[in-house]
């Protein structure tokens, strides 16, 4: 099917397809590469069949989702020497080789694609090594870096228990701070760089911030997000050695830790990659999207290697049809940095361009290990209208399907934010990060967020099940979006992005981001 008698007819075409040496020097995978896939039999448009929402979801195969997650983890691996692991964090070798890697895609597809970037900041930072121990040497258990925490040099510290939650200044304007000090504040209430960014304010040096949860045995992690001048070098802690610290400073006063932090924060720039079809009516666009980033830990071969497989996948069948509407494949930068990309590309859309989006599909996650069939359980009311009309097609999918499915909250933590808020109708499905599956007590996604999200983490029924529902999904509205309610001319499509409330609780909240 790939190699078709229209390439040996169009050999002088070939030379269109040698890839850029730049790109050869950048992606350095050259064996991994199959030279055969440079080249896609293209059909003139005019002799393509209309796309059959209930047959398109056929052609997604399993092979070329197995084959192009093995690609990501190779790409990955071009972190190695930075990082040493495999990850594809924003600004590491692997995000950047995975942005060339769907712009290689993109351009066996270029009669049928238009493509184009989007340059953005976003904070970048790593951490290189810490060290919280107390004053005999031996490690606090459980502490782990907060990602974009600054350094802090070697020092001894005595360690102050935050009264409350450390929100306020006035949870810190009673204590009188003498010597270096390292604040001992309790998760909860604000974000965790509020917290830090309090405790440098008011003189502390460093900040151990210990969880809220009394069941879960691991140190709480997050990110502190944009640091204000104030923000100092911070770790997090389980709860059961939070109050083993409080213990330590009861029997005795003078209870101290030492800390080190090397670490840097950086504003980087990266970028979206923005694929249209051609054809299909511009003034109804039929848009989805994935995250190409994952978190600096690890791969991220489910979050969000899955979707931007998905997409792939789905925009090159796609390309062997004839389609009504015009169709918009996303894949947004720095999702796990507080879904700046895709915040980015909606806060920058003119009211002309915004109102023609007809709809915003959010595919992040999809081939959880001990997964579940979550559908956004996303309404007209709370959202604008039409999000619940893409809610019931994916209900009725799984229905369709035998599939049991579950409605999760609608509530801020993946890349859709951006479009919702400024009136564009959105929803999507997921197959489950760090929450229990109701079926079994176990949780969704064993290696959330972890150097274990590689291609052994991906379920492939749900990886297939999930990619041609996605197939229905694009296919369904690029050939008609009759009965999908028009847009509605409101404020928040004119309303410059400085203007509008952000609803959602998680937005910026990065630690419960997907
Ligand atoms: C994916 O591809 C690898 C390597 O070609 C193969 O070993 C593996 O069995 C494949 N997995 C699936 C689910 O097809
Ligand atoms: C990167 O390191 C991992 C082990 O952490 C290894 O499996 C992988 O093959 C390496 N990749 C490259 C491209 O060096
Ligand atoms: C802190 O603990 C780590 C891990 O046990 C150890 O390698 C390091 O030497 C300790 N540093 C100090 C100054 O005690
Ligand atoms: C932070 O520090 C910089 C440089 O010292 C200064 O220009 C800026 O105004 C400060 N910002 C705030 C919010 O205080
Ligand atoms: C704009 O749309 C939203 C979401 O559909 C709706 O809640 C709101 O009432 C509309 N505002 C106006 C002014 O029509
Ligand atoms: C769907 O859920 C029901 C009730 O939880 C269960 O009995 C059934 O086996 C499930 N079906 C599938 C296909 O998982």
């Amino acid at each position: 099917m790939r190699v078709s008698t229209l390439i040996a007819a169009a050999a002088g075409c070939a030379q269109a397809f040698v890839l850029p040496q730049t790109f050869l020097d950048a992606f350095q995978l050259s064996s991994g590469v199959d030279e055969q896939s440079f080249f896609w039999p293209h059909k003139p448009y005019f002799l393509k069949h209309e796309v059959d929402p209930e047959s398109f979801p056929d052609d997604i195969e399993l092979a070329e989702l197995n084959s192009t997650a093995w690609d990501l983890y190779q790409i990955a691996g071009t972190s190695n020497r930075t990082y040493g692991h495999p990850t594809r964090v924003i600004g590491s070798e692997g995000h950047w080789n995975t942005l060339n890697y769907i712009l290689r895609q993109f351009d066996e597809m270029r009669d049928y694609y238009e493509i184009s970037t989007q340059s953005f900041k976003a904070l970048n930072g790593k951490v290189y090594h810490y060290d919280l121990n107390y004053t005999n040497g031996a490690k606090v258990p459980t502490a782990q870096a907060f990602s974009l925490s600054p350094p802090a040099a070697p020092f001894v510290g005595k360690l102050v228990e935050i009264p409350n939650l450390g929100c306020t200044d006035a949870d810190f304007e009673a204590l009188t701070i003498t010597e270096d000090s390292i604040a001992l504040i309790e998760r909860g209430e604000c974000p965790f760089g509020k917290k830090s960014s309090l405790a440098g304010k008011h003189g502390f040096k460093a900040v151990v911030i210990y969880d809220n949860d009394p069941t879960s045995e691991k140190g709480v992690s997050g990110t502190l997000e944009k640091p204000t001048n104030h923000t100092v070098s911070t770790v997090g802690v389980s709860f059961a050695v939070g109050q083993e610290l409080i213990l330590g400073i009861t029997l005795d006063p003078h209870f101290s830790l030492f800390y080190y932090m090397d670490s840097y924060v950086n504003e980087i720039e990266t970028k979206n990659i923005i694929a249209d079809t051609k054809h299909g009516d511009p003034e109804n666009i039929v848009a989805l999207g994935a995250h190409t980033d994952s978190v600096a830990a690890g791969p991220g071969i489910n979050d969000d290697g899955s979707g931007t497989i998905s997409l792939l996948a789905v925009a090159k069948h796609l390309s062997n049809y004839k389609i009504n509407n015009k169709v918009r494949f996303a894949f947004w930068a720095a999702e796990e940095e507080g879904l700046v990309g895709s915040n980015y590309y909606a806060e920058h859309l003119t009211p002309e361009e915004n109102l023609k989006m007809r709809l915003f599909m959010d595919y992040d996650m999809m081939a959880s290990p001990n997964y579940q069939y979550q559908i956004y359980d996303a309404n007209n009311i709370d959202n604008p209208r039409g999000s619940e009309e893409l809610r019931d097609l994916y209900i009725d999918y799984y229905t369709e399907h035998g599939l049991n499915y579950t409605l999760i909250p609608f509530d801020g933590r993946s890349d859709y934010v951006g479009f919702i808020e400024h009136g564009i109708p959105g929803g999507g499905i997921a197959a489950g990060a760090e929450g229990k599956n109701t079926d079994n007590g176990k949780v969704l996604d064993r290696c959330y967020h972890e150097l274990c999200d590689d291609v052994n983490n991906l379920n492939w029924e749900a990886f297939l099940t999930n990619t041609q529902l996605i197939a229905y999904s694009v296919a369904r509205y690029a050939d008609s979006l009759k009965g999908f309610p028009e847009r509605e001319i409101n404020a928040t499509v004119t309303a410059s992005s400085a203007d509008i409330q952000y609803k959602y609780p998680y937005k910026g909240g990065a630690n419960l981001l997907l």
